[in-house]
This record gives structure tokens, sequence and C-alpha cells, in this order.
């Protein structure tokens, strides 16, 4: 498995192209408009660089991962690749169209992987006529430093496909862990609620935005607490995965904080606008 194609150049499909890239694969990253591609490449480009500065890669490495990464803005580019990864809008119609396009597009033996944080990989895999041959590879932001991969096994997905994509991650240097097909998987069932609850405690007056991520950093020994977790994911995103895990589970457990929803109504999105919980430099 050696010709990858990823779908979408933002933070996950930039970081998934690099780490592909990095190990040695021929990635063909694929971004509808131009300049989100070539935003999508700088960010590679600069993540290398980081890494060869704090000497976690060698000097010369940079312009080898590089020269493996091609960019395209046409998804027909992709059409030779053995796996493709899509990292895309976190909304089922906009993911279900691209599947289409690329369950025509792919060679049949071609192996189509959703990076879906709590969308149904079966309905994913259901748009296509290759059901066995779609699969879930959910990579933790930032990809190029998180080492796990949730693997998700939709209804349809066969053992070979999910024995090929397990050996797949761990040329990554990265470790595959098995989930089922239900809301959210395993990462985001359990993340969310977490996050939608500091986020009720700080609408509540609880404790300010800096206590409570003080708290469960220094308390729990997390790297960052739950709301700059939440800015650095995304407010929008954590809304839509809390919509999705409130939908199909329909407990109220999983209901988004109104204050979330106002901080997405506002365009407050976290890291990415440089204003979320917290307030943060934009480059
Ligand atoms: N590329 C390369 N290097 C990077 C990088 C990137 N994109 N981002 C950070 N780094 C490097 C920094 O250069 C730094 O290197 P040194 O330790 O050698 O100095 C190191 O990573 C640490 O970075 P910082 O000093 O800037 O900050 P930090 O110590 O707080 O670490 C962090 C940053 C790794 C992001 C850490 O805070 C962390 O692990 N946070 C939690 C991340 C997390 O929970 N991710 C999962 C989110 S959920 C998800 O992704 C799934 C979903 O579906 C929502």
């Amino acid at each position: 498995m050696n010709q990858i194609g990823v779908i979408g150049a933002g933070t996950m499909g930039n970081g998934i192209a690099q780490v592909f890239a990095s190990t040695g694969h021929q990635v063909t990253l694929v971004e509808l408009k131009e300049d989100l591609l070539q935003r999508g490449l700088a960010m590679v480009k600069k993540s290398l660089e980081r890494l060869e500065s704090k000497g976690k890669l060698a000097p010369q490495t940079v312009d080898g991962v590089l020269a493996r990464l091609k960019g395209s803005t046409k998804l027909v580019d992709v059409a030779h690749c053995d796996l493709v990864i899509e990292a895309v809008t976190e909304q089922l119609e906009v993911k279900t169209r691209v599947f289409q396009e690329l369950d025509r597009i792919v060679k049949p033996e071609g192996i189509l992987a959703s990076n879906t944080s709590s969308i149904s990989i079966t309905k994913i895999g259901a748009a296509t006529k290759r059901a066995d041959r779609v699969i879930g590879m959910h990579f933790m932001n930032p990809v190029p430093l998180m080492t796990l991969v949730e693997i998700i096994k939709g209804l349809d997905t066969s053992a070979d496909t999910l024995n090929l994509i397990v050996e797949a991650t761990k040329k990554l240097g990265k470790t595959p862990v098995m989930a089922n097909d239900y809301p959210g998987f395993v990462a985001n069932r359990i993340l969310m609620p977490m996050l939608n609850e500091a986020m009720f405690a700080l609408m509540e007056g609880v404790a300010t935005a800096e206590a409570i991520d003080e708290i469960m950093k220094l308390g729990m020994n997390h790297p960052m607490g739950p709301l700059r977790l939440a800015d650095f994911i995304g407010l929008d995103v954590c809304l839509s995965i809390l919509e999705v895990l409130h939908k199909e589970l329909g407990d109220p457990k999983y209901r988004p904080c109104p204050l979330l929803r106002r901080m997405v109504a506002a365009g407050h999105l976290g890291n990415k606008t440089g204003r979320g919980f917290h307030v943060y430099a934009t480059t």
C-alpha cells in the first residue's frame, strides 16, 4: 500500500498527508480550492521544519518528504491510489457525496477510509458499491504527534480491509485501536461529554475558563484543560459531534451546552478564528 490519497487539506488532512509522506508513501493531497491547498501544503512544511528544529527529523529529510507529497485540486488525481482517506467537513451529506465520487473514480481494489470523528462508517459505506472496502481511520490532532488511530469497522467492512488498515497504521509508527461503529465511537463518546460539562460549568458560573482549565490540567494531569482543548479541536467541530451523539443515541446527557451554540453562532470557533473560550494569536 504505497499510493495514498488524502481528501481535504485542513488541519487533519494535511497532518495525515504529512505522516504518510514521512513514512515513505507517495501522497496526493486534494483540496478543491487552490488557496486552501497551498495553505495545507505550507502547514506540512512548517510542521516538518518544527520537528527538524527539535532534532526529531533528520536534516535534509524535509525536502525528501515534500517530494513525496503532491497537491491537486482534482479528485480524479487519486484514481490510482491503494488507499484514499477522506478528511473533509464533518457533515454526512458532504462526506456521502465525496464517497460516491471516490467510489466512481478510485480503482476497484482501492480502500476508502474516513477520518470522521462521529459519523457512521456503515452509512458512509452504504453510499458506495464497495462497503466491504470502506473503513474509519480516526486520527487525533495534532496528527504528527499523536500516536493513536481509532480504527472503525462498519457493519460490512471486511476482515481483509481491517487487517490491511491495521498494518498500514503500524507502518506510520502509530497504534491502531479497534472500535465498533456506534456514534462517536470511543474517543469522542467519552471526550465530548467531558468538554461539554466544562462548558456547562463555565456557563453556570462555577469557575472562570482559566480556573476550569487549570483544575483539570493540574488535577488530572491532562496536557490541556477541557476548554482549551475544545478551542483546539474547533467549537464548530465539537458542536457537530455532540449533535450526532445527542441525535443518534437519543440521551439528553449529550445535549450540547447552550453556551457552545452561542459561541459557534457568533463565529468564535477557537484557535482557528483567534477566539473561543480563550484568545489566540492568528497567523
Ligand atoms: N507539528 C510538529 N510539531 C508540533 C506540532 C505539529 N503540528 N504541534 C506541536 N508540536 C511540537 C512542539 O514543537 C513541541 O516540541 P518540543 O516538545 O520538542 O518543544 C511539542 O510539540 C509540544 O508543543 P508545545 O510546547 O507548543 O505545547 P504543548 O507542550 O502543550 O503540547 C500538544 C501541545 C501536543 C498539542 C499537547 O498540548 C497535547 O497533547 N494536547 C492534547 C491534544 C489532544 O487531546 N488531542 C486530541 C484531540 S481530539 C481529536 O483530535 C479527535 C477528534 O475527533 C475531536
